[in-house]
């Protein structure tokens, strides 16, 4: 490859400081005195949206026809790994038959609450997932050469002021969900760009948090390549730079490339800083310059095809009383609902794809069956059409089956405004409820980015979630409606029974730009399962036409210590009669901990496809992070010594198998005592026996009383809480405080 360094010493203070932003809105700039050209980006993260002259960032003017793959919030469903990778190099082979040299994207914000209007464009509320699926998104796209946006880095959960509102977090839950979202993708696939929030992170902007940009993301997490602004999040351009932002997108018209010149001038940015920055640039260029294959051709209908393909195994089936579903072919079915004609299958904003094609679930269900239709509601409308309304409840009372298409329209969410509540529109609820009345084999087809309420759920006998499933989506759904293809998807995030439930409710959005993460560590089931609610659907929750048993839980150690790996293994079988996948999860638990911990925390799953009577062993390899919780006070991932649990699940909520280890730690923590260390916390140190039998014989021998069995254990319960300071009160000077003091910096 050239030599990014030498280029760079050939260039002028100017061109360097050129660099650093945006020739246009998706172009880098080029420097033709060197013969340096520019190279594009394009938004990502699920297709190809390359603009030509009129660009914009929120998805309103036209881009290329490309192809739409299944948004974050349905891939996240496959839980498949080798399936994102699929999809990611189909993305990447379109970038380079276009000369895009990065797809923006993916996305791997938490959904912290339901209410995110990005939360489609998300992967979870767990971070283990949600890094896990980017890393191999990642992986799919960079393997053609082209670069990936790991985005929106850091804590950007809502959209509401996006690009003014701080995320206050504390310490470890930015460690153990926020940044953990992203660390896994960073260590291990290495993106070539990662993209940072336009919001701030305790105070300071993502895009001037040198914490953040330098420290975390290159020296602890290793990360080699460069930083984005994410579109116009630059607040102070020398600030930027100075905490490791390299790239300015898109441009500040030359504005901020002169406060670069000027602060190099005056001596308020070392040109070294600058230099690292532009070579930075650089390698993103060459490196796809000098390696693109520019044979790669763009097949639109092959790439459509794998899109459905991928759309099959998002799909979660979330009900199937009496085995409606798979619908029997022949019967008389009614289609209710304009998404059945025009699905809503992909979100509004920086992602929003121009389709080629899309595909219907009615036109896609008509070699299966005699299908009638009725439009049943306005889309982009709240209240209820009562023609339409008489229309659906006709067609549905005249059919053996009835199913409903519903979900959120583009009014409802979207990037740039957030949820105001968490229910579809009434006119579709209604019309669920009335169909339902007339109608007792009743089906309803969800078309949502995000979570919702179902007020009606009782009252019909299945329910398909697809989520924004791309441009595959209606073939997809009819193919699992008619059994041609059985369902394979979980969810990747909780679906509350209402959106109070929700442990972001009571902080929402925030106060003005100020928004405290209060729950902390407890998003999604981490709060459900510990506070032992209800919910509407768990996370890892979904069915399938066939039925898988558990067998055969094995570790490879009961004892190990925290720096050991452990691998687990599990046979699953299909005990049903059709082939079919199950997605097995592995969730952690820490018996006993001294530190406030989850119930449970997902750290492994895998998804196996068996054909009937088959039975497969899954295998897992845990090690100390699958058992850690961030320790603050030594500013790393901790085990605690003790039991832990292996729990096996069908979801989090459905867990089959369970097995104890004991982890041992290999560190000791650092102890911190003083005068008004309690006598309590003394009894947990084993080192503490000696001290505890002088301070014992001091202390009781100044009683009276009896001092028999029971009530020196009651005592002891007593003292439990009792600072050190407070026994030279208590026994007339006996005990002085140069005896405590000898005895503590001993132990210490
Ligand atoms: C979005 C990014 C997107 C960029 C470019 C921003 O508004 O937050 O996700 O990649 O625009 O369109």
């Amino acid at each position: 490859m050239i030599d990014v360094k030498e280029l760079v010493s050939k260039m002028t203070l100017e061109e360097k400081a050129s660099m650093c932003s945006g020739g246009d809105f998706w172009h880098t700039k080029s420097v033709e005195r060197l013969g340096i050209p520019n190279v594009m980006l394009s938004d990502g993260p699920h297709g190809l949206r390359k603009q030509d002259l009129n660009a914009d960032h929120l998805g309103i003017n036209v881009s290329i026809k490309a192809v739409c793959f299944p948004s974050a919030c349905a891939t996240a469903c496959s839980f498949d790994k080798e399936l994102i990778e699929t999809m990611g190099k189909a993305l990447g082979n379109e970038c380079l038959a276009e000369d895009v040299s990065t797809i923006l994207g993916p996305g791997c914000n938490i959904k912290r609450s339901p209410l995110c209007g990005r939360n489609f464009e998300y992967f979870s509320e767990d971070p283990y997932l949600a890094s896990n699926m980017a890393k191999h998104h990642i992986l799919g796209v960079q393997s053609t050469g082209i670069a990936t946006s790991l985005k929106h880095f850091l804590a950007n959960n809502q959209e509401h002021r996006r690009m003014s509102t701080s995320a206050n977090i504390d310490e470890r839950t930015l460690r153990e969900i926020y940044l953990c979202a992203f660390e896994t993708a960073i260590k291990e696939a290495q993106p070539k760009t990662v993209m940072c929030s336009y919001n701030r992170i305790n105070g300071t902007f993502a895009s001037e948090n040198k914490r953040y940009l330098t420290d975390i993301l290159r020296d602890e997490w290793g990360f080699k390549g460069l930083v984005v602004s994410d579109w116009g999040a630059v607040n102070n351009r020398i600030d930027a730079l100075k905490a490791g932002l390299d790239l300015e997108m898109p441009s500040s018209g030359g504005v901020n490339d002169r406060l670069i010149i000027k602060a190099v001038k005056d001596g308020n940015l070392s040109e070294e800083v600058l230099n690292t920055s532009v070579e930075r640039i650089l390698t993103l260029m060459y490196q796809y310059l000098e390696n693109r294959n520019k044979d790669a051709k763009f097949d639109m209908d092959s790439d459509h095809a794998l899109a459905e393909k991928i759309a099959q195994e998002c799909i979660v089936l979330l009900k199937n009383d009496d085995n409606i579903l798979p619908l029997q072919k022949g019967k008389k079915i009614a289609y209710i609902g304009k998404f059945a004609k025009a699905p809503r299958y992909q979100g509004g904003g920086s992602s929003h794809i121009n389709s080629y094609k899309v595909s219907n679930a009615l036109d896609s269900s008509k070699d299966f069956a005699e299908i009638t239709y009725a439009q049943g509601y306005d889309t982009n409308q709240d209240a209820t059409n009562s023609e339409l309304l008489a229309e659906a409840i006709e067609v549905a009372k005249d059919s053996d089956v009835a199913v409903i298409f519903a979900g959120l329209p583009d009014t409802f969410e979207s990037e740039g405004f957030d949820r105001s509540h968490m229910d579809m529109p009434n006119c579709q609820n209604q019309l669920i409820e009335k169909v339902a009345e007339v109608q007792p084999n009743t089906v309803v087809v969800l078309h949502n980015g995000s979570v919702i309420t179902m007020p009606w759920l009782d009252k019909v006998k299945g329910v398909v979630e697809t989520y924004l499933t791309g441009q595959g989506s209606g073939s997809a759904v009819s193919k699992i409606l008619f059994g041609e293809v059985n369902p394979s998807g979980k969810l990747a995030e909780t679906f509350p029974i209402k959106l109070q439930d929700n442990p972001s409710y009571l902080t929402g959005f925030g106060e003005g730009d100020e928004v405290n993460y209060s729950e902390g560590i407890f998003v999604g089931y981490r709060y459900y399962d510990k506070k032992d609610m209800d919910v509407l659907f768990p996370f890892g929750y979904g069915l399938s036409y066939t039925t898988f048993e558990y067998s055969n839980l094995q570790v490879s150690s009961e004892k190990i210590k925290d720096i050991d790996t452990l691998t687990v293994t599990v046979d699953i079988t299909n005990t049903g009669s059709m082939a079919g996948k199950e997605i097995v999860q592995l969730y952690v638990q820490d018996v006993e901990s001294s530190v406030i911990r989850p119930i449970k925390e997902l750290k492994g799953f895998e998804k196996v496809s068996l054909e009937p009577n088959e039975t497969k062993t899954v295998t897992f390899t845990l090690n100390k992070r699958s058992f850690a919780y961030y320790n603050v006070d030594i500013k790393d991932w901790h085990v605690e010594s003790g039991e832990f649990r292996i729990l096996i699940g069908k979801s989090s909520r459905d867990i089959v198998l369970t097995k104890s280890i004991y982890v041992e730690s290999s560190v000791e923590l650092p102890k911190h005592y003083h005068m008004n260390t309690t006598y309590g916390d003394l009894v947990c140190d084993p080192n503490a026996k000696d001290f505890l039998k002088k301070l014992n014989n001091l202390y009781f021998s100044e009683m009276e009383g009896d001092m028999g069995e029971g009530t020196q254990e009651m005592m002891l319960q007593m003292l439990k809480y009792n600072p050190l300071r407070a026994f030279i009160s208590f026994t007339n000077g006996k005990i002085s405080s140069s005896f405590i003091e000898e005895n503590l910096k001993e132990l210490m």
